[in-house]
């Protein structure tokens, strides 16, 4: 592939098609062992204001397989925590690293600290993105399916930061994507119309309130969190609004017979989906899960441009 030396990952559309193949094909050789990259002394820098078990462990663990180093930067032991502004914290921690994953609410807070840093700046999940699940998600289904195209995926539950980047990824890569939302929580007008213009006469961008229309004749059902980081505060007020959008066994039963069912996690399990069914025989959610360190070691290979 076409190394992505220095660039940054704060959308994914700041790849293009071929890159996203790129990034998907080297995870799967380094996956099955088929080739081995090394980037010894460079240093990954994890700047998270936000909770994290797989991002923060897959990438930790990517960096150390590649024999690179991880520094820890949550915000409560940096100066960030006391107001130090992210175009001074750029410019520092652009002396000292060699690449940067931030996890923050704002995504113009990822965009500021991009354009003070030169070192690659990975976004590891915003409230607008979450590019590196998706990179994941979407080696899980060309691992169970054999290919991306002349499939559906069908994505229920509330508009947000993954449904987002689901929705450029699927366009990227030529996969039908359907999104099934309540009224007031559809995804960002303006990241549906990019991945229909991305799409083009490829493949199909649907955004539709009908949850059982939606899932019909689906390969790929998914689902998230109805209240994401952030939003506590609405969680028990959205779960009534979010009930026909479950991922239950009986609109398990309305999608494709080989239909997989994927959460990026974590679920509130008997709310967006049932106990059953993510433990069921269709969820592939710990294999997706598993390949946050396939994919994200990949993308840290090439972004350090080893690869
Ligand atoms: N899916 C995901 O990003 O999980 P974490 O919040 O645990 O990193
Ligand atoms: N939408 C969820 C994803 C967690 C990985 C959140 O932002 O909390």
């Amino acid at each position: 592939m076409k190394s992505l030396r220095g660039r940054d990952l704060l959308s994914l559309a700041d790849l293009n098609s071929d890159e996203v193949y790129g990034v998907l094909d080297l995870a799967a050789k380094m996956k099955a062992g088929a080739i081995n990259l090394q980037c010894p002394q460079k240093v990954l820098g994890l700047v998270f204001q936000k909770a994290s078990t797989r991002t923060r462990v897959s990438f930790s663990v990517a960096m150390y397989q590649l024999g690179g180093q991880v520094l820890d930067l949550n915000a409560n032991v940096t100066q960030v925590s006391r107001g130090e502004p992210t175009t001074d914290t750029a410019r520092v921690l652009d002396r000292y690293l060699d690449i940067v994953a931030i996890r923050t609410f704002d995504q113009q807070e990822i965009e500021e600290f991009a354009r003070y840093a030169e070192i690659p700046v990975i976004n590891a999940l915003t409230d607008l993105e979450h590019p590196c699940q998706i990179l994941a998600d979407l080696l899980t289904i060309q691992e169970e399916f054999g290919g991306l195209t002349d499939l559906t995926l069908t994505y229920l539950g509330d508009g947000n930061n993954v449904v987002h980047s689901l929705l450029l990824g699927c366009a990227l890569v030529g996969l039908n994507i359907k999104v099934a939302v309540p009224s007031g929580y559809e995804p960002n007008l303006a990241i549906v119309d990019k991945a229909k213009q991305l799409a083009g006469d490829r493949s199909q961008v649907v955004v539709t309130p009908d949850p059982q229309c939606a899932v019909k004749d689906a390969q790929i059902l998914y689902t998230d969190v109805w209240a994401s980081m952030g939003q506590e505060a609405s969680a028990d007020d959205r779960i009534p609004l979010f009930q026909s959008y479950q991922i239950n066994q009986s609109l398990v039963s309305m999608a494709s017979k080989e239909a997989i069912v994927l959460h990026c996690l974590p679920a509130h399990r008997e709310e967006e989906i049932t106990n059953e069914v993510i433990e069921g025989p269709q969820s592939r959610v710990w294999d997706q899960a598993e390949n946050r360190l396939h994919t994200q070691k990949a993308l840290l290979a090439s972004l350090l441009g080893v690869a």
